[in-house]
């Protein structure tokens, strides 16, 4: 059930059986040679859809643009902010909190934004008084499943960003826009946070230790499938604590 294509009175009617709603977040940058721009929020919002459908939890509106100003190295990266992006999600919880919503279950697509949310929850817990409400965070990539999945089909080549596995499962979403570029695997890389000029002369195709030359579609219908499987039981857990 998407926020978006509800009525008003729908909603009303949700929130008596359930507080819980799913928030994907993303981000817009620079995803390498054949990654899409909006990978992170292609893959938020995919899981969070499929969560929806296997839980019929209410999912809101994806946040396309989060923290990447790491990444304004590249054209086409749009960046929040980190007190800016704190500030749209309070202000989006808070705003369902007063409808009645307790349970906030973030899916995110992207590392940046891991501190942001995690401040903007605090914040909330501090402003809420003993309005009982619980918010938790969930970065698809990390879950077991998809950890286990990506080592099997990508070992050493899956890298830290823009890859192999999220470039997988935007080319299921959207296989009519699928890049093909040819490439070398990148070379290890460790994390590493500066500025954009810093980080394109480090990474100087826009991928960290990846090599998204093996994606494919196919693949990423198994990631989507393995994840939503994890997070719809671990979602339904949540809202009914
Ligand atoms: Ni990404």
């Amino acid at each position: 059930m998407q926020l978006a294509t509800c009525t008003w009175a729908e909603v009303e009617s949700y929130l008596g059986h359930s507080t819980g709603i799913v928030l994907p977040i993303g981000s817009t940058e620079q995803h390498g040679p054949n990654g899409l721009i909006g990978t992170d929020a292609i893959c938020a919002d995919a899981i969070a859809r499929g969560i929806g459908d296997a839980t019929g939890g209410l999912v809101a509106p994806v946040l396309p643009v989060g923290m990447a100003q790491h990444h304004m190295g590249f054209p086409g990266t749009m960046t929040l902010r980190p007190s800016t992006l704190l500030s749209v999600f309070r202000d989006c919880i808070t705003s369902l909190a007063q409808h009645g919503f307790r349970r906030f279950y973030f899916v995110n697509g992207h590392g940046g934004n891991i501190p942001v949310v995690q401040s903007a929850i605090a914040e909330v817990y501090g402003e809420s008084g003993d309005r009982g409400l619980l918010c938790e965070l969930r970065n698809w990539w990390l879950r077991p499943p998809v950890v286990a999945l990506a080592r099997e089909l990508y070992g050493e080549h899956e890298g830290i960003h823009a890859t192999a596995s999220e470039v997988s499962l935007t080319q299921h979403v959207f296989p009519d826009y699928i890049k093909r570029v040819d490439m070398e695997p990148a070379p290890p890389a460790a994390m590493f946070f500066g500025d954009g000029a810093a980080f394109r002369r480090r990474f100087p195709d826009g991928r960290m230790g990846s090599h998204p030359g093996l994606s494919r579609p196919e693949h990423g219908k198994r990631f989507l499938d393995a994840v939503v499987a994890d997070l719809a039981k671990d979602y339904e857990a949540f809202a009914a604590s």
